[in-house]
């Protein structure tokens, strides 16, 4: 399978495209400094360019079976407007190049599933994280009624640990305190929905 997978510099992203190479994949990471890829440079192919691009997203994306995004702002808790921009040139991007499959990384705890939140996981998201959740929920939206083949991920904290590769996901599940999962589970989860028909047109919430 050929993945575009934006975010493939970060910690979610590099998973991802490792598990993806791996497995046969065929990979390409829009990034904005290949130099970011380090050890994972020689098995992709690296495309240059800004995911808030609807022209360097189109460019990419030809030719590619499914859209896979882990972007996010790093340490910075203002959106600067990313996932907005992003899925904006995304869905642009895979409507031109007939690419109807998109895995789209988002957070537990936005849009509709704010509402499923614990006491703990509401005053985290509606203070510190606003700006990003509002941002990822109008992105979130815009993907549900884009017309493609949309899986929306929507997992709790995440953590720098191993993957277990036992962990819960459901289109709700319930919540307490301030669960977790780990970005390497994340990326195993986002790899197999990219392969299979199971999530199409769902928001699964993922977490240990
Ligand atoms: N932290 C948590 O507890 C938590 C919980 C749930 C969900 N999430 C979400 O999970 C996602 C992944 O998080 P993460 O910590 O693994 O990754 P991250 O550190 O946020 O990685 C961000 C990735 O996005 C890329 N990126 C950002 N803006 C870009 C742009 N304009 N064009 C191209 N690439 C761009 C970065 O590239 P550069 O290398 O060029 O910067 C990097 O590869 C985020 O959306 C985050 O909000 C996080």
């Amino acid at each position: 399978m050929k993945l575009l997978v934006l975010g493939a510099t970060g910690p979610t992203g590099r998973h991802l495209v490792d598990l993806a190479v791996r497995s046969g994949d065929s990979v390409t990471a829009l990034v904005r400094n290949p130099a970011g890829l380090g050890d994972l440079a020689d098995r992709v192919t690296a495309v240059t360019g800004d995911a808030t691009s609807p022209r360097d997203v189109s460019a990419a994306a030809a030719g590619h079976d499914v859209i896979v995004s882990a972007l996010g702002r790093g340490n910075s808790v203002r959106a600067d407007g990313l996932f907005t921009r992003a899925s904006e040139a995304v869905i642009g991007a895979a409507r031109d190049n007939g690419v109807s499959r998109l895995v789209w990384l988002s957070s537990f705890g936005v849009g509709h599933t704010f509402a499923w939140s614990s006491t703990a996981q509401k005053l985290i998201y509606s203070t510190l994280l606003r700006s990003l959740y509002a941002d990822k929920a109008i992105a979130d939206e815009r993907i549900r009624v884009s017309g493609l083949d949309w899986t929306v991920v929507l997992p709790t904290k995440l953590t720098h640990g191993p993957a277990k590769g036992a962990f819960l996901a459901d289109d709700r599940l319930p919540m307490k305190g301030n669960p977790s999962i780990s970005r390497a589970d994340v990326a195993a989860f986002m790899h197999r929905a990219a392969h299979g028909g199971e999530w199409i047109h769902r928001s699964p919430v993922i977490t240990d």
